[in-house]
């Protein structure tokens, strides 16, 4: 693994929702970097952005030079990712891919900082940040499986709509905007559709059961994410995961119910020693129910509704939240990057 005390980093995707975390977050935690470059479309390129260490000129990517960068943190979209990550990992970076683009390569480590960090040593030029659900999710299930090895887990997604993008943000104000002229037909029907190519359905003021695109055997893709994910972070193929991802009208959060048993039963005394002490994880009692809301802005995962299985007894069930774009995304690149510093 190549390691670096003081990086030449670019930031790739840098003008959307998550690279603007990204930036933040390297501004905020004091990153040793030398040299920052930002990238981004034609769209965007020639723009200045102010930054701790001074003004930067956006660059396009497509005719960005990669030569003298360090570490690469791309969030600019698979397509991207597919196209320019072996091209800057050609040139000597390390990419830490926030796409889903190299996610399920074998030689890609796929690494939650704080649950799995030692895989990224095997890497060949290119991490894989996982999906933001899952990410959230093994939070709070990675302590519980070094514990008690993880079997079966039920899994259910509130998704927040900036796990969209820029575009998901825009996309829920906007419909707020629309149906708050029309509340009478909210409350009794004949409300009319705002319109928008982003989702499916409406998303403000509503609930959509079906997050991503439908793949295979009518699970989508979002949700095959957290199956194949949580394996491969977990490193038990074996695992038997149960998902359905929902998207909410959220700006910011992801959250997730789950019901997980494991080699052994585990009860409530030993659920709340291991999440009480896991890093970035705060555990809340029910009267401080965790709600996307709080998870705003902060780095830890908060997980409350703590429980023992009542169906199948011999289970934790328990509700995990994070900021998408923070630990669900831009945090946790920033901290691979920091696993790479010598
Ligand atoms: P731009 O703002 O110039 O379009 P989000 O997921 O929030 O929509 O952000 C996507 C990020 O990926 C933005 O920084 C966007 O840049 C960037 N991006 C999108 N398409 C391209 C492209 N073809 N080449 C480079 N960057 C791109």
């Amino acid at each position: 693994m190549d390691t670096y005390s003081r990086p030449k980093v670019a930031i790739v995707g840098a003008t959307g929702a998550v690279g603007t975390t990204m930036l933040s977050i390297l501004e905020e935690r004091g990153f040793p970097l030398s040299e920052l470059r930002l990238m981004a479309s034609s769209r965007s390129a020639g723009r200045t952005i102010g930054t701790k260490w001074g003004d930067v000129v956006v660059e396009d990517l497509e005719t960005a030079d990669p030569a003298g960068v360090d570490i690469a943190l791309f969030s600019a979209g698979g397509a991207r990712s597919l196209e320019y990550a072996p091209h800057f990992a050609s040139a000597q970076a390390t990419v830490i891919d926030n796409s889903s683009a190299f996610r399920g390569d074998a030689t890609v480590p796929l690494v939650v900082a704080q649950v799995n960090d030692d895989a990224i040593r095997s890497n060949e030029g290119i991490v894989a940040n996982p999906n933001c659900t899952t990410m959230v999710l093994m939070m709070a299930a990675g302590p519980l499986h070094e514990a008690a090895g993880l079997r079966t887990m039920f899994a259910t997604s509130y998704q927040s709509v900036s796990g969209s993008g820029q575009k998901g943000i825009a996309q829920l104000s906007s419909e707020i905007d629309f149906f708050n002229k029309d509340r009478d037909g909210l409350v009794s029907g004949g409300w009319e559709d705002p319109v928008g190519d982003l989702y499916t359905r409406p998303i403000a003021f509503n609930v959509l059961p079906l997050a991503g695109s439908i793949t295979d055997a009518g699970y989508t893709d979002e949700e095959w994410k957290l199956v194949s994910e949580s394996r491969k972070i977990l490193g038990r193929d074996k695992i038997a995961v149960e998902p359905t991802c929902v998207r909410v009208p959220v700006m910011v959060g992801h959250g997730i119910a789950t019901s997980m048993w494991f080699d052994r039963p585990v009860d409530l005394d030993e659920a709340v020693a291991v999440l009480g002490s896991a890093p970035g994880v705060q555990l809340w009692d029910d009267t401080t129910v965790p709600t996307p809301l709080d998870s705003v802005g902060i780095d830890d995962i908060l997980v409350g509704r703590l429980r023992e299985t009542i169906g199948f007894p011999g289970g934790i069930a328990l509700f995990a939240i994070g900021d998408n774009l923070r630990k669900g995304a831009a945090l946790n690149a920033v901290q691979l990057a920091e696993l790479l510093l010598a």
